[in-house]
């Protein structure tokens, strides 16, 4: 299909064309990718006839000895694929023609008659990894917007143009599988290191130093066989352990079935692409680059067309839809307050988290406490978090002294007058939230929102404290706050358009995916948590097994089971949690009558080492149940009491129904909000495409169907949300 559709005219012959050639009096030419259509480079069939044919032209200009590569956006190089053409193939063979042809043509570039040197500045992702490594060498800039990744397996995909080959042949096949498996971008001090790029210049004389050497390439023949030679070049104990395990047949066997075990275990056989790396570096390993890479163009095309990759590209496009969405209806109108200064009150677990990702973003940030012992543990906590980012390379030292820099702590509300946003992270008592507020907005300015992390409490009621409600949002981040993406921000009747706005856009500095919410008991997320764990106590309480309960969910594609869940949230938090929605919402939210005697056995969880797991030094290795908890709920589990589809079924149902609920009641603005909301927040699989991607592939009348059966079986708590009701009998879906 590519071969139809690049071009073979030279870029000069097309109106908007994508890459310029300059040709410099040294003999350099220098081609610029810059696509007009689109704010970053991507890989389209334009875009690689339209290099392609450049490229040629240089190698057939006399004139030309040497080519650069580079690109003509800012801060980016060029980030892979273009997901709208992908999304658009509706047959795997015509994915499979795309990336034989992209492979090849990339080829040319490092096996053509002159050297060509790829410049790297910004996002080289994906295809665009694999464009630099395909080039007779390459040099990226050490700026922090650079960054060399394969991020495809993240999107159900892989990389389609030999670069999994080309890292497995300079870093080694670890290297590769790990690249190639966990999706994550490199710093190029540790891409120069691992051999995947040849050097690394500040960005003021990076082109000079690819022009260099890209001349030096042209006049010496033998420098690109001593490049090569250096990105091979490894410590004693690096090319011991290559020579035992992958350079001999016994060792790689070792390594692939122990990635292969691991790769099994992470996805549960729902994620295929990270089995395809697998299997093409197995054959990389064991047959060679050629035999591979004939293997590759095959395995992408299936991913293309593969249901998985399709959900997982359509939460991509609903992230980067919400990048640009201020969270207001369309009739709204608001600009944000500007935000430079954040307090945020309690540097507990919550507050130091928020402390950390604010002073990250560039804010100045004010944690306060009721005592120096409490803001020393925050201040730790944060300190904590930055040293393992420079630990890990993601992070420069540089910056992690900046960003401390930025973080202060009081015991008092000094400083608050400065404040452009306060969040509020203390404990969860309406109380103290309620005094809280009343201290914050004697000392803060008119245009400062304040903000509640509260993870059950609605808004509406913390606001009832306030003298300015309309400055009132709640935003609920997830723990740990650094890690989880999700931010979820809840606007009451009162909230004014522009507190919600400033909200929104803080989270998106934080780094966050922000969806928002109307207040309710519970909000989105943990409103539809509730039924899904409720679920789960009653499972347990017909008899089924505390593990076969958490491992039939793990299979369905959660990344943890609900009693594991409620090990890590805390059991106390979670029974707290669910007497809000119980009181809310009644009989559909209330757990079974045992739970209570949890309380009475002090069993929180994870943190006081007593849950529905074994905790401490004396629990085995392998997470194992405590036994004594059924004890204690009097009960007395039977192995195989409820078949794993059926707790699947309860389980699973209990939330897509909660969550068509809460877009009836109008709690999430769209399906596109709930879907988010569900995968980032709590874990529901992502392959699944969210709740309502999920009733959509069932239909919504089967989904009906099953709900009326469990009704019928177990009451009220499965009554049907009546949007399913109507949707089924109007024939509509959720999404087009
Ligand atoms: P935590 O117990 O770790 O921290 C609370 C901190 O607030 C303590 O350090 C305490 O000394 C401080 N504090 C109490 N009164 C204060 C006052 N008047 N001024 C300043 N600081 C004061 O609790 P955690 O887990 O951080 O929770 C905080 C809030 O975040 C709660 O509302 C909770 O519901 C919510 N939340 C918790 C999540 C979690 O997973 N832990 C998730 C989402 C929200």
């Amino acid at each position: 299909m590519l071969d139809q559709t690049i071009p073979s005219a030279p870029a000069s012959a097309r109106a908007a064309s994508i890459v310029r050639t300059e040709r410099r009096a040294d003999g350099v030419a220098v081609l610029t990718l810059d696509d007009p259509a689109e704010s970053h480079n991507t890989i389209t069939p334009a875009l690689v006839g339209e290099l392609s044919a450049a490229v040629e032209a240089a190698f057939a200009d006399a004139a030309v000895r040497a080519v650069v590569l580079r690109s003509g956006k800012k801060d980016s190089f060029l980030v892979g694929a273009n997901l709208d053409f992908v999304r658009s193939i509706r047959f795997a063979q015509d994915a499979e023609e795309a990336s034989r042809e992209v492979a090849r043509r990339f080829e040319r570039l490092g096996a053509g008659p002159k050297p060509v040197v790829a410049y790297v500045h910004g996002s080289a992702l994906g295809g665009g990894f694999e464009l630099a490594l395909a080039c007779t060498a390459s040099i990226a800039t050490d700026d922090a917007k650079t960054a060399l990744g394969l991020p495809e397996v993240k999107l159900g995909l892989i990389p389609a143009a030999n670069g999994l080959f080309r890292i497995a042949e300079r870093a080694g096949l670890r290297a590769a599988l790990d690249l190639g498996l966990t999706g994550k971008n490199l710093r190029p001090a540790a891409a120069l290191r691992l051999g995947l790029v040849d050097d690394v210049a500040p960005a003021a004389v990076g082109l000079e130093t690819a022009v260099r050497l890209a001349s030096r390439l042209a006049d010496e023949p033998g420098h690109a066989r001593a490049l090569a030679k250096r990105r091979r070049r490894r410590g004693v104990g690096e090319q011991l352990e290559r020579a035992l395990l992958e350079d001999n047949p016994l060792g790689r066997l070792a390594l692939f079935r122990r990635a292969r075990a691991e790769t099994l275990k992470k996805t549960r056989g729902y994620y295929p692409a990270a089995e395809r790396v697998v299997d093409l570096l197995a054959r990389f390993g064991a047959r060679g680059f050629r035999a591979a890479a004939d293997l590759e163009p095959r395995a992408f095309g299936d991913l293309v067309v593969s249901e998985t990759a399709h959900r997982l590209i359509d939460l991509f496009f609903a992230q980067t839809a919400l990048k640009k969405d201020d969270g207001l209806a369309p009739s709204e109108r608001a600009v944000a307050f500007p935000v430079e200064r954040v307090a945020v009150l309690g540097a507990g677990f919550m507050g130091a988290g928020i402390a950390a990702v604010s002073a990250r973003a560039g804010l100045e940030v004010r944690m306060k406490d009721t005592d120096d012992a409490a803001v020393g543990r925050g201040l730790r906590y944060v300190k904590d978090l930055f040293d393992a980012r420079v630990r890990r390379g993601s992070m420069t030292a540089r910056d992690r002294d900046a960003a401390f820099a930025r973080l202060s702590g009081a015991i008092d509300y000094s400083g608050l007058r400065n404040a452009d946003v306060v969040i509020e992270a203390v404990f969860e008592d309406l109380a103290l939230k309620h005094s809280v507020i009343r201290d914050v907005e004697r000392r803060v300015r008119e245009t400062c929102v304040i903000a509640s992390n509260t993870s059950s409490i609605p808004i509406t009621r913390i606001a009832e404290a306030s003298s300015r409600p309309e400055m009132i949002v709640g935003m609920h981040y997830f723990s740990p706050v650094h890690q989880m993406p999700l931010l979820e921000v809840i606007r009451t009747k009162a909230s004014d358009p522009r507190a919600i706005v400033t909200a929104v856009a803080l989270g998106k500095k934080q780094g966050k995916t922000v969806i928002v919410v109307n207040d309710g008991p519970g909000f989105y997320t943990t409103r539809i948590l509730v039924p899904y764990l409720n679920e789960a106590a009653h499972l347990l309480a017909e008899g089924a097994p505390i593990e076969a309960v958490d491992a039939a969910m793990v299979d369905w594609g959660f990344p943890v089971g609900p009693f594991q869940l409620m090990d890590e949230v805390g059991i106390d938090v979670g029974a707290h949690v669910g007497e809000v929605t119980e009181a809310a919402f009644g009989e559909r939210m209330r757990p079974p009558p045992a739970f209570g005697a949890l309380r009475v056995d002090d069993r929180r969880g994870k943190k006081n080492a007593r849950g529905f797991y074994l905790y401490g030094s004396a629990a085995p290795r392998r997470r194992t149940v405590d036994a004594t908890v059924y004890d204690v709920l009097g009960l007395s589990p039977k192995a195989g009491a409820v078949t794993a589809d059926e707790i699947a079924l309860r389980c699973g149902l209990a939330m897509v129904n909660e969550s068509i609920r809460c877009h009836g009641d109008g709690v999430v603005s769209g399906a596109r909000d709930g879907d988010v909301g569900a995968i980032l927040g709590v874990g529901f699989p992502a392959f699944r495409g969210g709740p309502f991607r999920y009733a959509d592939a069932l239909g919504m009348p089967e989904v009906l169907r099953r709900m009326r059966s469990l009704e019928q079986r177990f009451g009220a708590r499965f009554e049907p949300a009546p949007l399913l009701v109507e949707m089924a009998r109007s024939g509509r879906r959720f999404y087009a």
